[in-house]
């Protein structure tokens, strides 16, 4: 799994006590209901707090990376548990990002802090007694911007866009690192099929 180190970390001590502040309380809040749509909730609550924080949070600091050379997304690890879990990422978008139809295999919550991400969510209708073949179908759709958020449930699918053009940074907080979640599938509509995820993006340690 490609990771990139900086010369120098993004994070300044603030940063680091925020950051550990928020995910002792998310902690706390699975900890104490599990994982649930409530819990779930509870901690967007939370972690929208820590998104008001554009003084600490925000695209100049996170920027895309290699936008010359085609990029349009950007995956920060913040912060993550030596066992992988509780891990949070600042994802930085341009215009034209898209991820396909996917799920997590963990509970997952993103808020927006500037620019806006359009989620799509899908049911699937299917039992999945076929392997590699899924019926899936758009329910819903979901803007995240400056103090909105969303929320899945390990099963639960989703497609993002980046269909503005201003520059878009939310924070993504993940149950278990999506850079060591093996089972995720990524689902094709149109064909009616779904996929292991392949190779995890490259990710930069801020
Ligand atoms: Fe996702």
């Amino acid at each position: 799994m490609p990771v990139t180190s900086l010369d120098e970390s993004l994070l300044t001590d603030d940063h680091h006590r925020e950051i550990t502040v928020c995910l002792d309380d998310v902690k706390s809040i699975i900890s104490a209901d599990g994982v649930t749509r409530a819990a779930l909730d509870k901690v967007k609550a939370r972690l929208l707090k820590l998104s008001e924080r554009t003084d600490l949070f925000s695209f100049d600091r996170f920027p895309v990376r290699g936008e010359h050379d085609g990029e349009h997304s950007t995956i920060y690890q913040l912060a993550e548990d030596n066992d992988h879990s509780f891990a949070l990422f600042a994802v930085s978008e341009l215009a034209g990002n898209m991820s396909p139809p996917h799920d997590h295999t963990t509970w997952a919550v993103i808020t927006g802090i500037e620019g806006e991400e359009l989620n799509k969510f899908y049911e699937r209708l299917d039992d999945g007694s076929t392997a590699g073949h899924a019926q899936v179908q758009e329910t819903t759709q979901s803007t995240v911007s400056a103090g909105t958020g969303v929320a899945l449930m390990p099963d639960d699918i989703h497609s993002i866009h980046c269909v503005t053009d201003r520059p878009t940074l939310n924070f993504h907080l993940y149950g278990r690192s999506i850079a060591h979640l093996p089972e995720r599938k990524m689902f094709n509509l149109k064909d009616g099929t779904y996929k292991v995820f392949p190779a995890q993006p490259n990710i930069v340690l801020a």
